[in-house]
């Protein structure tokens, strides 16, 4: 194995140059299952290059990372988890039982969006139900904004038991390799951060790492959960990658990280002297509460000086520009720039931008980005509404009963509802409401809603 024979029997010349990587567990490449050897030298690498105590290689993902979170802690416990989580969360839950309790985010009325969540309501959440055992979170979020993780971690250790503080740092794994990028979660005091290493390093799609600073706990509840969780054939070129970018951070990270954050502050107040265009900066996060420390690498545009939605604005920056932005929202665009964008790059990204705003000058009414969900009622912990039976109604008839599916508006994504929780008025009120929008809806078999899943009563 692999079939492929060395890449003899794969047909395209580049499929077979790739497949001469693609090998398995020969003699002196390890076992990635197996902590000895080559692969513990790599890993014992990671967790210095990170600073953490014990980390693990993931091939499927930073979401496998989080779903080897879950599988660590006690079925039936009780988690703390913000509503705009990436939806690998809920994987976690369906896989381990726990039972999630949500956090509000911040919405910016303006946005539309979750931008952070604030140290008063988790200690308000955590003082109200004295049995929740973690906490889990996501900083950056997508946007890049990261939340006040070191006064969360420090309000937390001040509560008299032991809840132990996940992140999900997905977006954050260049962090921790010059000194003015935002404050790393395993700096700011967490216990386990999972790092999608394939979106910020030169790392294959997939290569993400898991860290653990309780090392009891992390040879106990998440190395046989991460092995449980993780294919018995590993990709190598995807490990290798992830192997070479940490030397590569060690020895050039802070100089790359240095010239794109200075490309990003002279793109930043360039791009801001665009009529109709302006781009998130540090100082706009003042407005929301929690939010501390921005990506300098994301660059969340707003579009409200000119007449195009978001998704206007990149379809042409694709079409006419070819510039692929990372996403849009309702009036915005998220840019997401790399080490390796050269100086060429940013400019032809502001160039585009210039002409565009030129071209589409502002005056059309924009689009209102959509008012954020009423709070979630959970019925049946996501694992057992997983495995109930399940019925679809017409959407008339979904009054009082427990969803047995995801409904979320995109953008921006966050459900309004998930298997087991509760249609209630408010609810109900507002997948009428979000019917009417020129949304997309993502997870309902029935797109139109005009029939929704729900358990069988
Ligand atoms: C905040 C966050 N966490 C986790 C993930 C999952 O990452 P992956 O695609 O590496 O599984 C994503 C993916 O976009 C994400 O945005």
């Amino acid at each position: 194995m692999p079939g492929h024979g060395g890449g003899k029997g794969l047909g395209d010349m580049a499929l077979q140059q790739m497949a001469q990587l693609d090998v398995t567990e020969v003699p002196g490449l390890g076992d990635l299952h197996v902590l000895e050897g080559i692969m513990e030298e790599a890993r014992m690498l990671l967790a210095d290059a990170y600073g953490a105590k014990q980390s693990l290689f993931m091939v499927n993902g930073a979401s496998s990372g989080i779903h080897t979170m879950f599988m660590s802690l006690r079925p039936g416990s009780r988690v703390l988890v913000p509503r705009n989580a990436h939806r690998s969360f809920y994987a976690g839950t369906v896989l381990s039982g726990v039972e999630p309790v949500y956090i509000p985010g911040q919405i910016s009325s303006e946005y539309g969006l979750c931008m952070s969540v604030n140290s008063h309501d988790i200690m308000d959440l955590l003082k109200t139900h004295p049995d929740i055992e973690t906490l889990f979170l996501t900083s950056p979020n997508y946007l890049g904004v990261s939340c006040d993780l070191k006064e969360i971690c420090s309000q937390v250790r001040k509560i008299n038991r032991k809840i132990a503080v996940f992140v999900d740092e997905a977006h954050g794994g260049h962090f921790p390799f010059h000194p003015d990028y935002p404050i790393t979660a395993l700096e700011a005091g967490a216990d386990a951060v999972v790092n999608g290493l394939h979106k910020t390093l030169p790392v294959l799609n997939q290569g993400a790492c898991l860290h653990g600073q309780d090392e009891e706990y992390f040879h106990r509840q998440m190395v046989p959960a991460w092995s449980m969780l993780t294919t018995s054939s590993p990709s190598y070129p995807i490990l290798a990658s992830m192997d070479l970018a940490r030397s590569f951070m060690m020895l050039e990270g802070e100089y790359q990280l240095e010239k794109a954050l200075e490309l990003s502050r002279l793109y930043k107040g360039k791009i801001n002297t665009i009529k109709g265009l302006l781009v998130l900066t540090e100082e706009d996060l003042i407005n929301w509460p929690g939010a501390t420390e921005l990506d300098p690498l994301k660059l969340w545009i707003d579009l409200s000086g000119v007449s195009l939605n978001g998704m206007q604005m990149a379809s042409i920056l694709r079409e006419e520009h070819a510039v692929q932005v990372e996403m849009f929202g309702a009036n915005h665009i998220l840019a997401m720039m790399s080490m390796f964008h050269q100086l060429e790059d940013w400019e032809l990204f502001y160039r585009a931008l210039g002409e565009i705003a030129r071209q589409y000058p502002g005056g059309r009414a924009q689009q209102q980005p959509i008012l954020p969900a009423p709070e979630p009622q959970v019925v049946l912990i996501p694992r057992k509404a997983y495995f109930s039976k399940s019925i679809e109604v017409k959407l008339a008839d979904c009054l009082g009963k427990v969803a047995a599916e995801m409904v979320a508006p995109y953008p921006p994504g966050i459900p309004c509802l998930l298997p087991g929780e509760l249609i209630s008025h408010d609810i109900y009120e507002y997948l009428l409401y979000l019917i009417k929008q020129p949304i997309s809806l993502h997870g309902p078999g029935d797109n139109s809603l005009s029939k929704i899943r729900i358990i069988e009563p």
